[in-house]
C-alpha cells in the first residue's frame, strides 16, 4: 500500500515508517521539524538516519507543516491510507500555551480531513491518546473505549478528543474511516526527551536528582514502542472507509512511579535520588487500558515486559551519549 504518514521524523513515526517499510508498503512522510516541546535537531538526526536506513523508492520524507493545507492536499493524493500522527504531545506544556497546541492539534487534524476530502481519500488511521481519559481514582477498572471522555483534563486531552470528534463528522459527512488509536505512555529508543521514563533515566545515569511529582503512587500503562508499532500497521492494513473505530493501544499492567523509578534503578544498575514535589495540574493519577478490543479486532498483544523495554531504551541512550 501506498501510506502517507504525519509526523514520520518523530518518536512513534520514525519507528512506524521503518516498519512499514519492512512490511513491503511505500511510505510518503512529512513533518514540519518543529521545535517546540524539544529540538528539532533530534527529529533532523531522525529524518537523515532514515534516509540512510530505508530504499529511495519506498520512502520519502519532506518539511511540511500542518498549516500548510494546499501542499498537504496535493501530496496525499493517491495514497491508499492517511497517519495522521503529527501533532503537538506532552499535558504540562499544553497548560502554558494551550492556543498553540490547538492549532497545531485541532487545526492540524481538520487540515489533514480537508486535504483527505479533496483528494477523495477514505482511510485514516488518527493517533489519540490515553489523556482523553481525564482524571479516574487509582483503583478504578480498565478504561473502555466506549466511556464517554467528557471531561478531559488538559488542553492537550481536549485537542485529542476534539481530533476523534472530528474524524467522526468526516466519517458522517464524506465517509472518511478512521482507527482512532488511544496510545499509553509509549517508550523505547528514541523516546521523546520530555518524557518521564527519558528525564529519569537520564538523570539517574548522571547521578542527577529526579524530581517525582506526588507521592509515587500515580500509576501508568507503559507500552514498548515495537508494540505500538505493531498495533499502528495493524490498525492501517484493516482500517475500511465509513467506519469509526476507537483502539486502546497500552501495555498489559500499570506501574506506579515509584516500581517505575525502582526498574530504571535495576536498567541502569545505578540508585536513584528523588525529589519529592506537589502533584502537577493536568496529571491524572491512572491509565489502565482494556485492550480486548484491539486483541479482537488488530490482533494486538502486547510482547515486551517493562525491564526489558527499559533495558533496550537504556542500551540505546548509552550508545547515544557516548556519541554526543
Ligand atoms: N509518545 C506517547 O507516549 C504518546 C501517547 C499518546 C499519544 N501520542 C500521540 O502520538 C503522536 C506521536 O507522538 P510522539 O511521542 O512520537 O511525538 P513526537 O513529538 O516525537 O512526534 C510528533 C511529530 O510531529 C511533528 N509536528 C508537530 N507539530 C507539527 C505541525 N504543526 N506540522 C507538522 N509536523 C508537526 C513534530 O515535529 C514531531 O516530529 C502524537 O500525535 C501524540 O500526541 C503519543
Amino acid at each position: 500500500m501506498k501510506v502517507f504518514v504525519t509526523g514520520g521524523a518523530g518518536f512513534i513515526g520514525s519507528h512506524l515508517c521503518e516498519a512499514l517499510v519492512a512490511r513491503g508498503h511505500e511510505v510518503f512522510a512529512v513533518d514540519g521539524f518543529d521545535d517546540f516541546l524539544y529540538p528539532a535537531r533530534d527529529k533532523r538526526n531522525t529524518a537523515e538516519y532514515l534516509h540512510g536506513a530505508l530504499p529511495a523508492e519506498a520512502f520519502r520524507l519532506r518539511d511540511v507543516n500542518l498549516d500548510e493545507a494546499d501542499t498537504l492536499a496535493e501530496l496525499v493524493r493517491g495514497a491508499d491510507v492517511v497517519v495522521h500522527l503529527a501533532a503537538l504531545a506532552g499535558v504540562r506544556p499544553s497548560i502554558a500555551d494551550p492556543a498553540r497546541y490547538l492549532r497545531a492539534n485541532v487545526e492540524g487534524t481538520t487540515n489533514v480531513l480537508e486535504a483527505m476530502r479533496r483528494a477523495g481519500l477514505s482511510r485514516l488511521v488518527f493517533a489519540s491518546s490515553s489523556s482523553v481519559y481525564g482524571v479516574r481514582p487509582g483503583d478504578s477498572a480498565a478504561f473502555s473505549e466506549d466511556d464517554p471522555c467528557l471531561e478531559p483534563a488538559s488542553p492537550y486531552a481536549a485537542s485529542k478528543r476534539a481530533g476523534e470528534l472530528l474524524c467522526s463528522t468526516y466519517r458522517d459527512l464524506y465517509g472518511i474511516g478512521t482507527s482512532a488509536l488511544r496510545f499509553f505512555t509509549v517508550y523505547g529508543p528514541r523516546q521523546r526527551p520530555d518524557m518521564a521514563i527519558h528525564k529519569f533515566t537520564r538523570a539517574i545515569a548522571a547521578g542527577e536528582p529526579i524530581a517525582m511529582f506526588g507521592d509515587g503512587s500515580s500509576r501508568r500503562d507503559y507500552t514498548y514502542i515495537d508494540d505500538v508499532v505493531a498495533g499502528t500497521v495493524a490498525a492501517i492494513e484493516r482500517v475500511e472507509p465509513e467506519q469509526l473505530a476507537i483502539y486502546n493501544l497500552g501495555g498489559d499492567e500499570t506501574v506506579s512511579l515509584s516500581e517505575l523509578v525502582a526498574a530504571i534503578e535495576r536498567a541502569t544498575g545505578e540508585r536513584a535520588r528523588t525529589e519529592s514535589r506537589p502533584p502537577q495540574p493536568g496529571d491524572v493519577p491512572l491509565t489502565r487500558a482494556d485492550i480486548s478490543r484491539a486483541r479482537r479486532d488488530l490482533g494486538y498483544q502486547p510482547q515486551t515486559q517493562l525491564g526489558d523495554g527499559l533495558a533496550a531504551f537504556w542500551s540505546w541512550l548509552s550508545v547515544r551519549t557516548e556519541e554526543s
